[in-house]
């Protein structure tokens, strides 16, 4: 078969699509495009008040615009529910995205990590076991790479040693993974993201809080005293990447997705300076306790297994976010 034809078949035949997350950054951008291209998504979210819920809210009511959009608040840690729901459903995947994000969060906060992103991700896997679907597409995270110096970060390098709970349950979800395809032949695509930012991007990570601070007149802390770097990746190319994972019948595969362009944390300060047209007030502090000073994917492995590479350079990215913001926020400047 072609290979334009077996992506065309794929397509046909993937068309009802489980998405944990949905009312999520990622999940909501995921969501809109696979509705977009056809598919019918069950989106399951707990909507959760981690962060301000009234922009998860807002991302779903986007997505309910659409007739084959079903959402179902549900916490994926009670499995009776999930599983009354699934068999509803015939479906043909699972993107599983819900989590309890966040490397800060989670020193001080760690049972909800244990909870659901450790056992709520294995009833995702076991409902895909109960009610045969035939695979999953899995979040995991660059902070898994944890404080290896080796870089960039590749899907060889040795991961066992997470500096947060959080990238220890990231870790755990790729062994549950590797175990579940290999018992029950799931095809299970592990994806670690790399620092994610966007439209309608989450409220307690840095691109956020620092416009937010740059608008209001305040101060933005700067940790390790700015000395930083991050691999930043717009939210679109990691919708790509994640379809393209959808379309690949990989047994069992982890890859990265990243932009595999660190950028200094104060050239990241400085673009967005840019774009809000103000100057930021800079606090000073030393590196918290579970960050790492620098992420930088290896696209080698994703290149040629998934055939994805990013397109938007950090200062397009940016640009975008602050325009959305302004909007959305309705600031006058
Ligand atoms: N944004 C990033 O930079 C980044 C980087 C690496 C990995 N990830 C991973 O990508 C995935 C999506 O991240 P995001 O940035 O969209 O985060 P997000 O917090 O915006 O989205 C996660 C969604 O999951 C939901 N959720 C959490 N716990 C739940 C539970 N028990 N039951 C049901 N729903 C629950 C939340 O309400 C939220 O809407 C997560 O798995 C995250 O760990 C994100």
């Amino acid at each position: 078969m072609s290979k334009l034809l077996k992506t065309r078949y794929s397509l046909y035949i993937m068309k009802k699509v489980i998405v944990t997350g949905t009312a999520g950054f990622i999940g909501f951008h995921l969501a809109k495009k696979l509705l977009n291209q056809g598919y019918e998504v069950i989106g399951i979210d707990n909507l959760n008040d981690y962060y301000d819920v009234r922009i998860k809210e807002a991302r779903n009511k986007i997505l309910k615009k659409n007739k084959n959009y079903t959402f179902k608040k549900i916490n994926i840690c009670e499995y009776d529910k999930l599983h009354d729901e699934c068999k509803n459903h015939k479906c043909d995947m699972i993107v599983h995205l819900a989590a309890q994000a966040g490397v800060r969060h989670s020193i001080e906060n760690p049972h909800v990590y244990g909870t659901s992103n450790v056992c709520g991700t294995l009833n995702i896997f076991e409902i895909a076991r109960q009610h045969k679907i035939p695979k999953v597409v899995y979040a995991s995270s660059s902070s898994v790479y944890g404080g290896n110096k080796k870089v960039p970060f590749s899907e060889k390098d040795n991961v066992d040693m997470p500096v947060s709970l959080y990238a220890a349950t990231k870790k755990a979800n790729e062994l549950k993974a590797h175990a579940y395809s290999h018992l029950y032949g799931i095809n299970m695509t592990g994806l670690r993201f790399f620092t994610v930012y966007g439209p309608y991007g989450r409220p307690d990570m840095a691109a956020y809080i620092f416009v937010k601070n740059l608008f209001e007149n305040k101060p933005i802390k700067i940790f390790n005293h700015g000395d930083m770097e991050r691999d930043f990746t717009y939210v679109d190319d990691i919708v790509n990447g994640i379809i393209c994972a959808m379309n690949k019948d990989h047994k069992c595969e982890i890859f990265n997705l990243g932009n595999s362009r660190p950028e200094k944390l104060m050239d990241f300060v400085g673009l967005l300076e840019k774009h809000c047209g103000k100057k930021a007030i800079k606090e000073f502090h030393p590196m918290q306790a579970g960050d790492v000073k620098k992420t930088h994917a290896c696209l080698k492995k994703t290149k040629e297994m998934l055939e994805w590479e990013p397109t938007t350079n950090l200062d397009e990215g940016l640009k975008k976010f602050v325009d959305w913001y302004k909007e959305y926020h309705k600031i006058k400047v």
